[in-house]
């Protein structure tokens, strides 16, 4: 019997497209919802007591809701917080989007890597413990930014974003002692993709990115191998507070056909 239950992204935000749109070309025969946390936006600058409250508590509420067959949690924020918590409170598979900075490690000629995600997520135990597993032969530069957050934000309504505006937001992670020898940088935040195009202005061609949207697409086209689809309703966006102007076209974009508050 063929099973109408949808994959359900979830970030703070709109970086979770950065994850859907990926695993929307590996498994298009799901149906997809998507939840943005607006009312809780941003989480990066949030303290990790917050966000290990808030997370799993709204995830048991939208899983009520809508049912998912599986969670990706589309932010390395909220992963690298309450990956555990939300495994322990749910019983469905739940992808959670870390670091890639194994995939970084093993890009990297100079040995030096960067890991730029949200504030947050870089002073992580989690991320320490990535760091000393996968790239213990490298120089780790790490920086958080909530300005290119905002940006992404900014960009996905459709306002235009300035590569110096970018560079601004970088600028401390090129001050750093090794940077000379910076050569790939993990996007540790699921905003930063979406601006691909700017950072990789700001940064020059010495340096190049990688980010975790094509591992989870792998991941959940592996974990959903085999299931039945059914598609008996459009794809919808789901805020949790106000839904900005400008994203109901993107959302469309992205094949979202629909947006509606929680
Ligand atoms: N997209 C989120 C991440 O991957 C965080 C953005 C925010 O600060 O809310 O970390």
């Amino acid at each position: 019997m063929s099973d109408p239950r949808p994959i359900l992204f979830f970030d703070s935000g709109v970086g979770g497209l950065s994850i859907a749109a990926p695993t929307r070309a590996a498994v298009p025969q799901a149906r997809f919802v998507y939840v943005a946390d607006s009312a809780g936006f941003p989480y990066g600058i949030k303290d990790e007591a917050e966000i290990a409250a808030r997370v799993p508590a709204l995830l048991g509420r939208v899983a009520e809701r809508y049912n998912p067959r599986l969670i990706v949690i589309a932010c390395n924020t909220a992963s690298t917080i309450a990956l555990a918590a939300v495994r322990n409170a749910l019983d469905i598979p739940i992808v959670g989007t870390v670091p890639a900075i194994k995939p970084a490690a093993e890009r990297s000629r100079t040995r030096t890597i960067g890991v730029l995600g949200t504030a947050a997520t870089v002073r992580q135990a989690y991320v320490d413990d990535l760091a000393a597993r996968f790239a213990g032969d490298c120089r780790v530069i790490r920086h958080g930014s909530a300005e290119l957050v905002t940006l992404a934000e900014a960009k996905l309504r459709g306002e235009s974003v300035s590569v110096q505006a970018v560079k601004t937001a970088i600028a401390p992670m090129l001050a750093a002692p090794d940077a000379g020898s910076l050569d790939t940088v993990a996007l540790a935040c699921t905003h930063f993709p979406l601006l691909a195009d700017e950072l990789a202005a700001a940064f020059g061609p010495a340096v190049s990115f990688v980010d975790g949207g094509p591992g989870i697409a792998r991941r959940v086209a592996s974990l959903t191998h085999g299931q039945s689809f059914a598609r008996t309703a459009p794809d919808v966006a789901v805020f949790t507070g106000p839904i900005g102007t400008g994203l109901e076209q993107t959302m469309a974009r992205y094949e979202f056909a629909r947006c509606t508050r929680l």
